[in-house]
């Protein structure tokens, strides 16, 4: 590594993080250690204080103790005392049911307390860590409170969890009503795919570097393919995951995000609306697939029982909380076309899907062939030598393969690769990927927030794929085993193209 810019950064202004959902997994499992990350790193204000919610009643004392438990578990590096102590004083707990508008008197008692006693100024952020029924009537009694007035000096935000909506008309319905209340400008949508450092780096990857932009289209490429593997099940969240499925679950938030990343025009500064402008334009350059090719161009998929690291996995339909005949799909892949001048007739293949043999999210672009054929009567005509994979979990880093010469006194082409590696370059930085996005909310930078017309954009898009999916049930479920890359079909939407899935290896 040489000559980067490397700056520890300033902490945070004066402010308290408002948790709702405080006895929630999202919690205890990401929020508290990722703070505690902060804290670690100077990067909160001494003035800085969190105040939980939940409906369970019970002290601060009890809710600290809880905390100091479960950050045993959680935590992403060895927790020290001390750093835990100073965070553990800045601790605050109001009980009370989210419905009731005494919870928020309550609520601002406290906050008029806790400023007093840390000095956070009266700028508060909320945070929606609750079930998404919540969202809109929680923003409602903040603003009915005048909890999320802004004023003399003082800031108010709002951080939503996703699902955002369920469907078009329900996001749109959740920005109405979050902006009768508060301004957009005080809205973070978050996607924690946006916490991740390989996402950020897709933007310094292609405007921090002169060498790719100049081959980053149609021209030169020949297709895009972004594959987002889990290992997992739906493990405790059979009753989320049986209404959502993989398609609402995945696409329109993480994967969209990859995509609009990957295929955005460079922004005119890294200001949040311009680099938030150009992956509106993007996401709206997306086209919907008419219904009469949605089961064409879409695969979906629902996983059987299977064997994966060596043990037997159950079916998708024999998993707690889920429906025994259900028709809801873990695995997707679509092909989708980006109607504008850069990338018109580059398919992008998307996949995603629960109980494959791997995890992996990777992003693979593959460049056309050489326009010339010199080594016809070599493999090479048959290789697809040059693309780029950008892997966002795990082993993250970025390899671009090419072709070489195998010695030897015959023309033999072989495909080679270079490697770079997150991990021998810059070490491995324990994290959960949520701290840059709340020290962002903190610092009011909403670059890596989604934007109402980035959701509705990505919304349109899946609207006519769920329309379809709902009116003709699938026949064939379960269609893949766990364990195994996905249904069949989802090979032939590709094969269809002369193409295939990049091999990943397990
Ligand atoms: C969540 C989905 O948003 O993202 C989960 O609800 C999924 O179903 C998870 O497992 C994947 O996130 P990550 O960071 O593990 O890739």
């Amino acid at each position: 590594m040489t000559d980067l810019e490397l700056s520890p950064g300033n902490p945070a202004p004066p402010c308290v993080m408002v948790i709702f959902g405080a006895t929630g997994d999202l919690t205890k499992r990401k929020l508290i250690p990722a703070l505690y990350n902060l804290a670690k790193s100077k990067l909160l204000s001494d003035q800085f204080a969190i105040v939980g919610n939940s409906r369970t009643e019970m002290t601060t004392e009890a809710w600290r103790d809880q905390l100091s438990q479960e950050i045993k578990t959680f935590a992403t590096s060895e927790v020290e005392p001390g750093i835990w102590d100073w965070f553990l004083q800045r601790i605050h707990y109001v009980g009370g049911d989210v419905n009731d508008a005494q919870t928020y008197q309550k609520l601002k008692d406290q906050l008029a307390a806790v400023d007093q006693e840390h000095g956070s100024k009266g700028n508060y952020f909320f945070y929606l860590a609750t079930a998404p029924a919540f969202f809109g009537p929680v923003i409602q009694q903040l603003g009915n409170s005048e909890l999320t007035r802004e004023g003399e000096g003082r800031w108010r935000r709002v951080i939503i969890e996703k699902p955002f909506g369920s469907d078009l008309d329900s996001a749109r319905a959740l920005n109405q009503t979050i902006r009768s209340v508060i301004e957009e400008r005080q809205i973070y949508r978050i996607d924690h795919y946006l916490g991740k450092e390989t996402v950020q780096n897709l933007l310094v990857f292609r405007f921090g570097n002169a060498i790719f932009e100049p081959i980053w289209n149609r021209r030169y490429i020949d297709s895009v393919q972004i594959t987002a593997a889990e290992t997992v099940g739906v493990e405790k969240r059979g009753g989320y995951y049986d209404s959502s499925g993989a398609l609402r679950d995945m696409v329109p938030n993480h994967l969209f995000q990859l995509v609009s990343l990957t295929s955005m025009e460079p922004p005119i500064s890294f200001d949040a609306n311009a680099v938030r402008d150009e992956q509106a334009k993007v996401l709206q350059a997306l086209s919907p697939i008419n219904p009469e090719d949605v089961l064409t161009k879409t695969v979906r998929g629902q996983y059987g029982d299977g064997v994966l690291n060596s043990e037997h996995v159950p079916a998708y339909r024999a998993e707690s909380h889920v429906d025994p005949n259900s028709s809801i799909e873990t695995y997707v892949a679509m092909k989708l076309n980006i109607e504008n001048w850069r990338w018109a007739g580059v398919p992008f293949y998307l996949r995603t899907g629960k109980r494959l043999p791997k995890r992996v999210t990777e992003i693979s672009i593959q460049f056309k062939r050489p326009p010339l054929l010199l080594f016809r009567d070599t493999p090479v005509e048959r290789l697809r030598t040059n693309r780029l994979a950008i892997r966002i979990q795990p082993n993250e880093g970025i390899s671009l393969r090419f072709g070489a010469k195998i010695p030897g006194p015959i023309m033999r082409v072989g495909a080679v690769e270079m490697n770079f590696s997150y991990l021998d370059y810059f070490g491995s930085t324990p994290s959960t990927g949520y701290e840059r996005l709340l020290y962002d909310c903190m610092i009011g930078d909403a670059t890596l927030f989604q934007r109402a017309d980035m959701v509705e954009a990505g919304w349109c898009v899946i609207e006519p794929i769920l329309d379809v999916w709902k009116a003709l049930p699938p026949r064939t479920f379960p269609n893949y085993p766990a364990g195994t890359w996905g249904p069949a079909d989802a090979d032939e939407l590709l094969e269809r193209d002369g193409s295939e899935w990049w091999k990943i290896e397990e």
